[in-house]
């Protein structure tokens, strides 16, 4: 990542952060033009911090959710650990909203089963929280979660509410748990989660993310479950630069990460072999 960024960001400022396991925060952000950001569920936007370059990061913020926007960023390298290490009142850069988003209006009147792995919880919850939002307009939501340990629980109390609550089927997994941790849930990898969900397939549009191995094995499953390639949409991550289809960095064969997605529908590149 450049330190200067490639087009000018709009001034930002730091909120709150809250810190959800070792390696996660979740930034509430404001716009200094005081405009809200009026981004779609699926939608990111590049984060500036001044000295240290961009990065593109998912909003995991419903667009019903009034006042600041948030991020959730987990610290990998340079961009994100600047990020990490600054505080409420700080200034940060961000352009965007960008990329296509999930197609909410699609969506209406359909089942809806969400697969979620790891940090992909974060662009898919925006998505999971404007469903829920506008319960009345969907159909049957399934929301199937799995990481790695309890430990690494994102949002733990959000998907407490959405266990207990009757606007969703609600199951969570993990591959391992620690033998000095509690854990009464299911053990194991979130495909196995597949198998015993109840879906009629012709209604149900599935919207996945997760880490790269995750696809292939999830796919696998959900054409098991009879469920069509073009109900199947899935939010891929490529290393950017520019975000607005420009510098060519994201390119997954004839399309571009940054504009053509980053959610696509399966059917559209199940046979670009660089996608999954
Ligand atoms: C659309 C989209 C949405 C995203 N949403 C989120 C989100 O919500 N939350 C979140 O935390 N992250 C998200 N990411 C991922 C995030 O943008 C990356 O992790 C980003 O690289 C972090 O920037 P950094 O400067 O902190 O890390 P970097 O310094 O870029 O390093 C990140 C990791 O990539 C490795 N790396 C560095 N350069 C290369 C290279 N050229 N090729 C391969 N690997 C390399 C590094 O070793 C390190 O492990 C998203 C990415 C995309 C494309
Ligand atoms: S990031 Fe530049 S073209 Fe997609």
């Amino acid at each position: 990542m450049s330190e200067k960024p490639l087009l000018e960001p709009g001034k930002a400022t730091i909120v709150s952060v809250r810190r959800l396991t070792e390696g996660e925060r979740v930034f509430e952000i404001e716009l200094d033009s005081g405009e809200s950001l009026g981004h779609e569920p699926g939608q990111f936007v590049q984060v500036y911090v001044p000295g240290f370059g961009e990065a593109p990061i998912s909003i995991t913020s419903s667009p019903t959710k009034e006042g600041p926007f948030e991020l959730c960023v987990r610290a990998v390298g340079n961009v994100t650990n600047a990020l990490h290490s600054l505080e409420v009142g700080d200034n940060i850069g961000i352009r965007g909203p960008y990329g296509n988003g999930f197609d909410v209006g699609f969506f209406e009147g359909k089942d809806m089963l969400f697969v979620a792995g790891g940090l992909g919880l974060a662009p898919l919850r925006s998505l999971i929280n404007y469903v829920v939002d506008n319960r009345e307009d969907y159909g049957k939501v399934t929301t199937l979660y799995g990481c790695k340990t309890p430990l690494d629980l994102l949002f733990e109390g959000e998907l407490k509410r959405w266990e207990e609550s009757d606007v969703m089927d609600f199951s969570v997994t993990v591959d391992k748990c620690p033998v000095n941790v509690t854990w009464n849930d299911n053990v194991g990898v979130i495909t196995e989660l597949i198998p015993g969900i109840d879906v009629d397939p012709e209604g149900t549009y599935s919207a996945v993310c997760g880490p790269p191995v995750m696809y292939k094995f999830v796919i696998q499953e959900l054409k098991e479950k009879e469920i069509p390639d073009n109900h199947i949409f899935l939010s891929l991550e490529r290393r950017m630069r520019c975000g607005v289809g420009e510098c060519g960095h994201c390119q997954i064969g004839e399309f571009y990460a940054c504009i053509d997605g980053p959610v696509f529908n399966y059917s559209d590149i199940k046979g670009v072999e660089e996608a999954l």
